[in-house]
């Protein structure tokens, strides 16, 4: 089972998020605006985080939804952190919906910065899907 994990954070929620997941998953959580973030390889599950700024979602997050292609994306999860609203995780579904990638129903969020308790179960969340 092949499983990548990309996320975009400002100020590092969605980061603390995405690493616990790389961490229940067995591997690396990479920044969409690393050089090495595109997918090249095939992967059998994506998990692909980003946060809500003014009930949007980050530029590079769009970006690198474009950039995804579903022959070499099988599945993806998504997650996000936020004040309040839960929106970024629609608007991540929606984005990987329209490249024809399938995603999961389930989501993993957290309000603002996760505390410890949310990290292990962001880890044991990621576990589930090995
Ligand atoms: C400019 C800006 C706009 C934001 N807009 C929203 C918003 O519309 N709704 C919301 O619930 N949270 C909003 N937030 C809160 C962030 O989504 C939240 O702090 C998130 O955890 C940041 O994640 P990050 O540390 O990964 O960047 C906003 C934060 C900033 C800085």
């Amino acid at each position: 089972m092949k499983i990548a994990v990309r996320y975009y954070s400002r100020s590092g929620n969605t980061k603390a998020l995405a690493e616990a997941i790389a961490k229940g998953a067995g591997t690396a959580a990479l920044s969409v605006d690393a050089p090495e973030a595109p997918i090249q390889e095939p992967v059998d599950l994506l998990f692909l985080g980003g946060a809500l700024y003014a009930y949007g979602l980050d530029g590079h997050v769009k970006d690198f939804l474009k950039t995804l292609d579903k022959t070499t994306v099988k599945k993806a999860v998504v997650f996000s952190t936020s004040w309040i609203s839960r929106h970024a995780l629609e608007l991540l579904k929606k984005g990987l919906a329209d490249a024809g990638i399938p995603v999961e129903t389930e989501t993993l969020y957290a309000r603002n910065k996760p505390g410890a308790e949310q990290l292990k179960a962001a880890e044991a969340f990621a576990r589930k899907y090995l």
